[in-house]
């Protein structure tokens, strides 16, 4: 049955009824809160605004506690995100409240930046708890949820107007977050400069585009109160721990030499409407927009980057199944283009490098070829010098027996004519005309 016919259906079906006594389910507000108040509550709230601002006197002021803190240095090469998470209690309320301080925020002499590591984290979360939820075995009853609900940005008294970081960082901001911008140290600007200073921050958030976190108005029971704390935002605020007597009452106060700046006093500062709208009217709100607005952006544009769509381009609902067909189908299409290219760079390369090895092999075989001639070459002399060595030895062989002949001539015949011996050796040694013999070897 198509939906719509299962939706005509189930309208024709729906009939009202009066009951006849009381059946009980009036009871579920009732479980409903006994379940919440059982479970716990999470709240995460970003402090974005330059160091020594007053953020951590502002949140131990709200919370009436003293959280842990580390003063920042103004030395931060970049913007980094510290969270803390406290486990709070009032009444049998049990709240896990998480601080997430900016640290170093517009601290950098190049501030182009400075609103990325911010962006990063809030994104991150969001990931971590859709992650979660993608999980075939989902634990989200006691997932410990860190998606930020409310970023406080603090504004410095300048009384001028806004500085281009702020802009920019709120406008990054504005589509991933709840935004309520407060005026931090506002004991340091007057009544009237205080007046104007706000007037030109709303105008400018509205010329820039900035949306910020309007308290909602569509629940009449805050509808009134919201629409006339929406009409003092940017909530300015004074911060403060030191308990200051005025009058035989001991307030939260900071003290100077002039006078007393008392934190409660809503004629003094908006501290008090701060966090009414924060803490007692709108926590629960501010969680909901969390879920319902900022990250349900955050996981469409996610799931349809991941190519997951509602309906198909003829605007035809488009199931998940049918949806990771196509993606498989692609994926393997795109796998398989990737195997044939790489089977073809594969060839290639093969084909490359049997070649380069046949270039190399016929480069070898001429070497070859010309060292075989360089040898012969070589062998042919060799050859040519031992004839000619030969030759020269049979020469002088010859010579040397034809001497000794000659000698063994003369011998006899000096033997047999004594007399004649003188003459006759002188004949002898003067007979082969200028021959000599020089250390074994016959010159000519
Ligand atoms: P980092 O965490 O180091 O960035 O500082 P921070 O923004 O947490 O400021 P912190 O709360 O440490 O306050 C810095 C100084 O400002 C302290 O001396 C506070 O007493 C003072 N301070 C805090 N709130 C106010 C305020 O509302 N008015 C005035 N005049 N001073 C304040
Ligand atoms: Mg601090």
């Amino acid at each position: 049955m198509a939906a719509t016919d299962l939706e005509r259906f189930s309208n024709e079906e729906k009939r009202n009824l009066s009951l006849g006594g009381h059946v009980g389910f009036d009871s579920l507000p009732d479980q409903l809160v006994s379940k919440s108040v059982t479970q716990g509550f999470s709240f995460n709230i970003l402090c974005v605004g330059e160091t020594g601002i007053g953020k951590s006197t502002l949140m131990n002021t709200l919370f009436n506690t003293t959280f842990e803190t580390e003063e920042a240095s103004h030395y931060e090469s970049a913007v980094r995100l510290r969270p803390r998470t406290y486990d709070l209690q009032e009444s049998n309320v049990h709240l896990k409240l998480t601080i997430v301080d900016a640290v170093g925020f517009g601290d950098q002499i190049n501030k182009d930046e400075s609103y990325r590591p911010i962006v990063e984290y809030i994104d991150t979360q969001f990931e971590n708890y859709l992650q979660e939820e993608l999980k075939i075995r989902r634990s989200l009853f006691n997932y410990h949820d860190t998606r930020i609900h409310v970023c406080l940005y603090f504004i410095t008294p300048t009384g001028h107007s806004l500085k281009s970081l702020d802009l920019v960082t709120m406008k990054k901001l504005d589509s991933k977050v709840n935004i309520i911008p407060i005026i931090a140290k506002a004991d340091t600007i007057s009544k009237s400069e205080l007046h104007k200073f706000k007037i030109k921050i709303m105008s400018e958030l509205v010329s820039n585009g900035v949306q910020i976190y309007q308290f909602p108005t569509d629940d009449e029971a805050v509808a009134e109160i919201n629409s006339v704390m929406n009409a003092h935002l940017p909530f300015a605020v004074v911060g403060s721990t030191e308990e200051v007597k005025v009058g035989n009452k001991l307030v939260r106060a900071r003290q100077y030499p002039w006078g007393v700046v008392q934190v409660e006093n809503e004629s003094h500062c908006d501290f008090v409407k701060l966090r009414e709208m924060l803490i007692r009217v709108n926590m629960e709100d501010l969680r909901e927009q969390t879920h319902t607005r900022h990250y349900e952006l955050y996981r469409r544009c996610k799931l349809e980057e991941m190519g997951f769509k509602d309906t198909d381009p003829d605007s035809q609902p488009f199931s998940l199944q049918e949806t990771y067909e196509t993606k498989r189908k692609e994926f393997l299409g795109e796998l398989q283009k990737k195997e044939e290219e790489m089977r073809q760079m594969f060839v290639n390369k093969v084909k490359e490098t049997e070649a380069e090895l046949k270039e190399k092999e016929r480069e070898l075989h001429e070497k070859f070829e010309h060292l075989k001639r360089i040898h012969q070459e070589e062998k042919r002399k060799v050859e040519e010098k031992r004839r000619e060595l030969e030759e020269e030895m049979n020469a002088f062989n010859r010579r040397k027996v034809a001497v000794e002949t000659l000698q063994s001539q003369s011998l006899q015949a000096t033997s047999q004519q004594p007399l004649k011996k003188d003459k006759d050796k002188k004949n002898f040694f003067s007979l082969p005309s200028a021959c000599s013999i020089t250390s074994g070897r016959y010159v000519n």
